[in-house]
């Protein structure tokens, strides 16, 4: 039977090649975006793939839009909780506004979609959670003490998640992407680029793909063995434990 599967942030960047590559590996998927219309449309249009617009920010928001997913599509088996942003600044800079967005979304997303989904995997005992964390939550990085505590969290919130779940037949798992060649990447300046690239053993930016094709993976029912893990995709950059 297909299996459902609700990607956040699904419709650009990262999230565009990950809902792009688990529809073309059967799975009926669901892209969340939050507010670019025009590449919000322009993906739909393109992949075919429907489109719900929501702030994972917002449970009550995530909750609502989960019952109107699962009314017309069916129970969710596999959550990817990819939506993330940044706000790059040094942390005597930082305002209370630059962490709390990051922290909002980047991390309370993860409770705010996992809560409503996670009792519907348990009645099934079935499901995949893949949550895409980053290098700069393994490592830290100058200018990111919010996305950095963000993106750690969600490698807490994995490997904590797994072992209340791996009974029901859940997995959950953290994938931490280095740098990809996204606009999330690419609106930093030209010499930070070049900068990183040099510090990338491999010698280039990470694709949006290279992601897709390793939640294909963990989203998987070959990975059932694999849970509270942290997959490294990085180049070389940084070789976590
Ligand atoms: N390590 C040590 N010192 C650094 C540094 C670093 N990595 N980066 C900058 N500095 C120093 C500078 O040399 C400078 O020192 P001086 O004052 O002595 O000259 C000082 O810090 C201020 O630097 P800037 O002029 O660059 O400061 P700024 O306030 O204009 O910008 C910044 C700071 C916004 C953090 C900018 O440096 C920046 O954008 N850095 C890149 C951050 C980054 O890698 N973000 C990742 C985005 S992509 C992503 O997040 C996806 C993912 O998961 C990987």
């Amino acid at each position: 039977m297909t299996k459902n599967v609700i990607v956040t942030g699904g419709t650009r960047g990262i999230g565009k090649a990950i809902s792009v590559g688990l529809k073309s590996a059967g799975y009926q998927v669901s892209a969340n975006y939050a507010g670019n219309e025009e590449a919000a449309a322009k993906f739909e249009n393109e992949t075919g793939i429907p489109i719900f617009k929501w702030d994972v920010a917002d449970f009550e928001a995530c909750e609502s839009a989960i019952q109107e997913i699962e009314g017309k599509q069916g129970p969710t088996d596999v959550l990817v909780n990819n939506a993330g942003v940044t706000r790059d600044i040094p942390f005597h800079k930082m305002s209370i506004d630059h962490w709390r967005t990051v922290m909002s979304v980047d991390l309370d997303s993860a409770f705010n979609m996992t809560r409503p989904i996670i009792n519907g995997m348990r009645d099934r005992s079935y499901g995949r959670i893949v949550n895409i964390s980053s290098i700069n939550g393994q490592k830290g990085q100058f200018g990111q003490a919010n996305y950095s505590a963000a993106k750690a969290g969600l490698i807490g919130f994995s490997r904590a998640l797994a072992q209340e779940t791996a009974r029901k037949g859940i997995t959950v798992n953290a994938i931490a992407p280095g740098y990809i060649g996204t606009d999330m990447v690419n609106a930093l300046d030209d010499k930070i680029i070049d900068g990183i690239v040099a510090q990338i053993p491999v010698g280039r930016l990470g694709t949006p793909e290279e992601i897709a094709d390793c939640v294909a993976f963990l989203a998987s029912e070959q990975a059932g063995f694999i849970t509270g893990s942290v997959l490294t995709v990085n180049g070389g950059q940084y070789i976590a434990a």
